[in-house]
């Protein structure tokens, strides 16, 4: 036995290709089962695609890299639950490209942060975290509510997620800018904004423009709030 491993030990071809081997059959071990079920991620209830005003206020989150502060997934774990809520389920993020887990938590979990604060809350934090939270270390934004979402351009990037799977209606292609502006403003007709996007929070724009920050608000105020844990047809994700 030993003599024959150290043929193989000093032979670095062999080795190589023997190690290799060894590597392989673990690899397809773990990958097969996986290509005989349609999907990985467990359909869930409540999870739908963002509205335009949050999918614009995501981009503007990867833009100006949240992610480095901040996480957005939830772990099993007894501490985080009972700090952050129900742990983040893979059907959360299905149409989230790229997900936002992120690795690093200078700041808080986002993950749930959707309805923990007002609208007021995030509009004045974000342009001066100081002013809501004294020992933040926190970036301000401010700069963002000069700065104004272009509906063609949120059209466009829905469009490109419904090439790669995104199950948006054609209703909803067509809507963008209507709902763009309905989102963006307290003051607007909220039904057809809430029969396409259910939950979608309408934040309080001036009505006359849509600036980056209320694509920003919308976005925060959805997360972690499309899944409702009281149903007891969720139950059995409670465990
Ligand atoms: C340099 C690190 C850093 C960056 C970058 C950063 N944050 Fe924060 N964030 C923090 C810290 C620290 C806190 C906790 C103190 C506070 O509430 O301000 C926080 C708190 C928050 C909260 C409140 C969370 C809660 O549960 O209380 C929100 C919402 C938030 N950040 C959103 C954002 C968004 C959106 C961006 C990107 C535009 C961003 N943050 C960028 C560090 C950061």
């Amino acid at each position: 036995m030993f003599v024959k491993h150290e043929t193989i030990e000093k032979n670095a071809v062999l080795l190589a290709v023997l190690t290799t081997l060894t590597i392989a059959i673990g690899g397809i071990v773990e990958l097969v089962p996986l290509f005989t079920i349609e999907t990985t991620v467990e359909k869930v209830e409540g999870v739908r695609p963002y509205s335009p005003l949050e999918l614009a206020g995501r981009d503007i989150y990867v833009r100006e890299g949240c992610y480095t502060c901040h996480s957005q997934q939830i772990r099993a774990l007894k501490d985080e639950v009972e700090r952050y809520g129900h742990y983040s389920l893979a059907a959360e993020s299905m149409y989230d490209r790229p997900f936002q887990w992120g690795s690093k938590r200078n700041g808080p979990d986002l993950a749930r942060v959707g309805g923990k604060y007002s609208n007021d809350w995030h509009y004045a934090h974000l342009a001066n975290p100081q002013s809501m939270v004294p020992e933040s270390l926190m970036p301000r934004y401010a700069f963002l509510a000069n700065r104004e979402v272009d509906p063609a351009r949120v059209a466009r990037h829905l469009r490109a997620n419904k090439t790669v799977g995104t199950p948006y209606t054609e209703e909803q292609v067509a809507n963008v800018a209507a709902d763009l502006a309905a989102q963006a403003d307290v003051n607007a007709e909220p039904d057809a904004l809430a029969k396409r996007y259910p939950k979608a929070v309408q934040v309080q724009g001036d009505g006359r423009r849509v600036t980056e920050m209320d694509a920003l608000v919308a976005y925060l105020q959805v997360l972690g709030t499309m899944v409702d844990f009281t149903n007891p047809a969720n139950e059995k994700l409670q465990q």
